[in-house]
């Protein structure tokens, strides 16, 4: 019987041909950032795609530091990453990100807890504080930040490049991993066993806070999961403007 929802694919037999050219180029770019911006930071949301970063990072000891932010309303699975990554990565600089506790209790003290299916205002208002604010918070110091966005991740990515200018904070921003496909994501954390959500192996292939992400069914986007009652172009946590 066919699986309803999506399962990650074994490693594509392509995607494992070219995976240490890829990540030869991918530790190419991170060098060249770090050389630029020793004080650089790359913010992680434990994700598949920014576990490569964070793993090349460690592998390369680089100067760069690497935070995530913990919104709050992370699943317990991305939570224990947390704990997960520090063990894995001992060297690693490290840091966890929270929401300003009486912002949030007053959010929600106002809205309630489901304001974000409300209206994207109030969605956007959620993300600002559980995840914009912390965010400028950890980039206070930065001259430069790294995020593990791709391309082929959704319409809104599509026109990504490697460097970009951050108006909003006047700061540089590179997406080291911008031309990787889904197969290269799924070939490099096989390979190469980087700490994975266990919510990959139940239907989710995109993961965010858990009230704002489900599983995706076989063949839907695979940002299908992420805020799914809003229109495509308006899913975006504001984080990249
Ligand atoms: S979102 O905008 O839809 O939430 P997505 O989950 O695709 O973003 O992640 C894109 C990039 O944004 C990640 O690779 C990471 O760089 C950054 N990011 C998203 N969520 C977080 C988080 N909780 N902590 C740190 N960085 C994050
Ligand atoms: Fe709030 Fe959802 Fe945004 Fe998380 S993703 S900060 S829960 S609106």
């Amino acid at each position: 019987m066919k699986p309803e929802f999506w399962r990650m694919p074994a490693p594509d037999s392509a995607a494992l041909a070219q995976l240490a050219q890829k990540t030869a180029v991918l530790a190419e770019r991170l060098q060249a950032v770090a050389e630029r911006f020793p004080n650089a930071v790359f913010a992680s949301s434990l994700a598949a795609e920014d576990a490569i970063i964070t793993d090349q990072i460690a592998a390369l000891k680089l100067p760069l530091r690497v935070i995530t932010l913990n919104t709050g309303k992370l699943n317990p699975e991305t939570e224990a990453l947390i704990g997960e990554t520090r063990r894995r990565y001992p060297e690693l600089a490290f840091d966890v990100y929270e929401p300003l506790a009486e912002d949030a209790a007053e959010f929600e003290r106002e809205y309630g807890a489901a304001a974000m299916y409300e209206s994207v205002e109030l969605r956007k208002r959620c993300c600002h504080i559980r995840k914009i604010e912390p965010l400028n918070r950890a980039l206070a110091d930065a001259s430069a930040w790294l995020t593990g966005q791709r391309r082929s991740q959704s319409v809104t990515r599509s026109e990504l490049n490697l460097e970009e200018t951050d108006g909003a904070r006047g700061i540089a921003k590179f997406n080291p991993i911008f031309d990787w496909e889904d197969d290269d994501v799924w070939a490099y954390v096989q390979t190469h066993r980087v700490p994975m959500n266990a919510l990959y192996q139940q239907g989710y292939p995109s993961i965010g806070c858990e009230p704002c992400t489900r599983p995706v069914k076989v063949g839907e986007d695979i940002r299908a999961g992420r805020w799914w009652w809003e229109q495509k172009d308006s899913k975006e946590c504001g984080l990249h403007k």
